[in-house]
């Protein structure tokens, strides 16, 4: 178990490719001499074994599975790498828990100066779009960072001068692949979406809501009215809502429709904003109600509901 702080930059000094397919790599690091055969060290985020070392190198071996997953295999002799040492029971844990178990090579699509820093973009694979918290952290190349923002394909996270010094996130460049680790103790899947023109019929309700559409990475949940935790970008706030999501058959012709009402939240219009939202818990089916009063007092036990599930999540 690793933290995603760097404490060492390491040079890959040689890779042979061996008649099984394996990669053996040769990795010259400052501790190479206090290593154990059978130790774990985590190369730009990749848990791997030594297998022997001497004062200043240590071996490995990459099998089928890390050269798929990961851009270790890759990697030119010559190149800098990331290294951490696992994290010992006593160490603090300045990053998060970082596994070392790689999901996916992702791609940088872009980089920007901001002021000292810079924001990058990255586009992962789809299918791990959703374990992107907003504001959460995940693992570059084995760097503990924190994710800024989440777009319809993308998310960017900032590197400060003191990680562009210390890891080699210096020397990266648009088009580059890194090792991508989300951030595992963290099980909520996130969808995301903007916030659409609705019939404001909800304000009228004493419930207004932000109609979403939902972004095309994000699965639509099952019909139903959920308790969830809901951020709005820019906003660092984690909000406690309820969710309606599917047809609205207490209003003839009304559209089916994915609608947010957040808890404790000063009315503003969010037209056009983006909503990231995790369903925690289901409360209830969609009904068709008989009156607005029946509907307005359903609305109102959910949303008691919701609040009473979300105070411990
Ligand atoms: C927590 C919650 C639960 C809801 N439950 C139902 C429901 O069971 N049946 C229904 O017809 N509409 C339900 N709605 C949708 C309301 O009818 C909807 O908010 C209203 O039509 C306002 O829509 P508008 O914002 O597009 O004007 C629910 C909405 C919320 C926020």
């Amino acid at each position: 178990m690793f933290t995603g702080i760097i404490r060492h930059l390491g040079t890959l000094e040689t890779s042979h490719a061996e008649p099984d397919g394996s990669i053996m790599l040769e990795i010259n690091a400052p501790f190479s001499q206090n290593l154990n055969e059978g130790d774990s060290v985590a190369v730009n985020g990749v848990c791997l074994t030594v297998l022997s070392h001497t004062d200043t190198i240590w071996t490995c071996r990459l099998m089928a599975e890390t050269i798929v997953k990961t851009t270790i295999g890759l990697l030119q002799t010559g190149s800098q790498v990331n290294l951490e040492l696992p994290a010992k029971v006593g160490d603090r844990l300045d990053g998060h828990i970082v596994q070392g178990h790689v999901d996916t090579p992702c791609a940088i699509t872009d980089i920007a100066s901001h002021g000292n820093d810079r924001i990058m973009t990255l586009q992962p694979p789809k299918e791990f779009l959703s374990r992107i918290t907003p504001k959460g952290s995940v693992a570059l190349d084995g760097v503990s960072l924190t994710i800024v923002d989440v777009t319809n394909d993308t998310f960017t996270v900032s590197l400060m001068p003191y990680t562009l010094e210390h890891t080699t996130f210096g020397a990266i460049n648009v088009g580059d692949l890194v090792n991508m680790e989300t951030d595992h103790t963290n099980t909520a899947h996130w969808l995301s979406g903007t916030v659409l023109q609705g019939d404001k019929r909800g304000t009228a309700l004493g419930f207004p809501t932000a109609n979403i559409a939902l972004d095309e990475h994000s699965q639509m949940p099952k019909e139903g009215i959920y308790a969830v935790r809901a951020m709005i970008a820019d906003d660092p706030t984690s909000y406690a809502g309820a969710l309606h999501v599917g047809p609205r058959p207490s209003f003839e012709g009304a559209a089916p429709s994915v609608e947010l009402h957040i808890i404790n939240f000063a009315p503003r219009d969010l037209y056009g904003e983006k909503i990231h939202f995790t369903p925690i818990e289901k409360i209830r089916d969609v009904k068709k109600f008989a009156s607005t009063k029946a509907l307005v007092d359903a609305i109102t036990q959910d949303v008691q509901q919701a609040r009473s599930i979300l105070m411990y999540h």
